[in-house]
């Protein structure tokens, strides 16, 4: 199979994955004619945007294997592979930006609805993709989360290489660059210094020396195959300068991620913050659960986080200053990618991989710190 399809190939291996299809009965009775989902990849915009050193993105990788018979999840992470080991997306894997003592720190999390298991890393130091990480946790133990020094044990101990440093050129100077603008000896109160050190972070975003959704930067990734199998994966390399040990959203089972197989899967981007305090991924499939659409679900999801901002800090003009993105299907293979301001998200159908517009709770741009 070529790495890249072109719009025939996809329509093609899209049409024999897709709409109605027979389905084989247990009792050996003939085959009936059943409505079946279509198969579909959704991800965070950087599942389309960044390429590598290939000419397949995320979202298409992710699909071409996934209507092929590759296991859904296994064909979702490998598209976010790709993002992980580009060294041009600072918000995840090789290259993302380090946390405060320039030590790249990175988070997955993935799920498999069909076997109902789960895995993540957090704090993972030294292996370029979490994400096959998070899988070998999740087939390898009985647990779902390993942090830390005992994340990279485990790596270590199931094959994985193990990296002295994930820096780049470009994310080494770009920490230089904050400590730069950091100055911490002017903050002694250590809440004015965590916001000094936010600002500092912003002010390059400001700067055009971060790309703005790389500050939170993250990638996350959901997909339904014709069989209605649902799985997802979120990697990121979590916010730029953090204190060393912040955990966000992205490996946390419910924030950054929930899959139910007989229902649907969400996944965010953006503040990990504000989408942990209300573990609005596991709400939003709750909310389908409920029968509302994935894009009510998702605004519902908003809406909340909206109203749980309410300190200072976190407000412009009344409004959250922040941007969070979520990615939803549900298990008729219907999508949507909802966000706080205008913004943007990944799709792949039997049509070929795409970027779309978000349905925004709050019309505009994110608004600057
Ligand atoms: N959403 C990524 C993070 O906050 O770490």
């Amino acid at each position: 199979m070529p790495s890249r399809l072109n719009r025939r190939q996809f329509v093609r291996s899209g049409a024999a994955a897709a709409g109605l299809g027979l389905a084989a009965r247990a009792d050996g009775a003939p085959a009936i004619l059943q409505s079946r989902p279509r198969p579909v990849v959704i991800a965070s915009t950087n599942g389309h945007t960044r390429l590598h050193d290939g000419n397949e993105s995320c979202v298409a990788r992710a699909f071409r294997l996934m209507t092929g018979g590759t296991d859904v999840l296994e064909s979702l992470i490998a598209g976010v592979n790709i993002v992980e080991l580009d060294p041009k997306d600072t918000s995840v894997g090789y290259g993302g930006l380090p946390n405060a003592e320039g030590v790249v720190q990175l988070d997955s999390c993935c799920m498999h609805g069909p076997k109902k298991r789960a895995g993540g890393v957090a704090a993972l130091e030294g292996v370029r993709t979490p994400s096959k990480v998070a899988y070998a946790v999740l087939q390898n133990t009985d647990h779902h989360l390993l942090v830390g020094a005992g994340a990279q044990k485990f790596a270590r101990q199931m094959g994985f290489q193990v990296e002295d440093d994930l820096n780049t050129d470009t994310s080494r100077k770009l920490w230089l660059e904050w400590k730069r603008r950091l100055d911490p000896e002017h903050f002694l109160d250590p809440e004015k210094r965590a916001q000094a050190s936010f600002d500092a972070g912003w002010s390059m975003v400001r700067d055009g020396l971060i790309d703005r959704d790389h500050f939170f930067g993250t990638i996350n990734c959901d997909g339904i195959n014709a069989k209605g199998e649902i799985c997802g994966v979120t990697t990121t390399s979590g916010l730029a300068w953090k204190i060393p040990g912040r955990v966000g959203d992205s490996p946390i089972l419910g924030a950054g991620l929930y899959v139910d197989g007989e229902v649907g899967a969400a996944g965010s981007t953006g503040r990990g913050e504000a989408n942990l305090y209300g573990l609005c991924s596991f709400l939003i499939v709750e909310q389908m659960r409920a029968g509302r659409s994935p894009k009510d679900a998702g605004m519902e999801a908003l809406r909340r986080v909206r109203a749980n901002t309410i300190e200072k800090r976190l407000l412009h003009e009344g409004k959250p200053k922040f941007g969070l993105n979520f990615y939803i299907l549900n298990k008729n293979g219907e999508f949507a990618g909802v966000s706080m301001y205008e913004s943007s998200f990944a799709v792949c159908t039997e049509n070929g991989p795409e970027t779309r517009k978000t349905e925004s709770l709050i019309e505009g741009k994110e608004p600057n710190w």
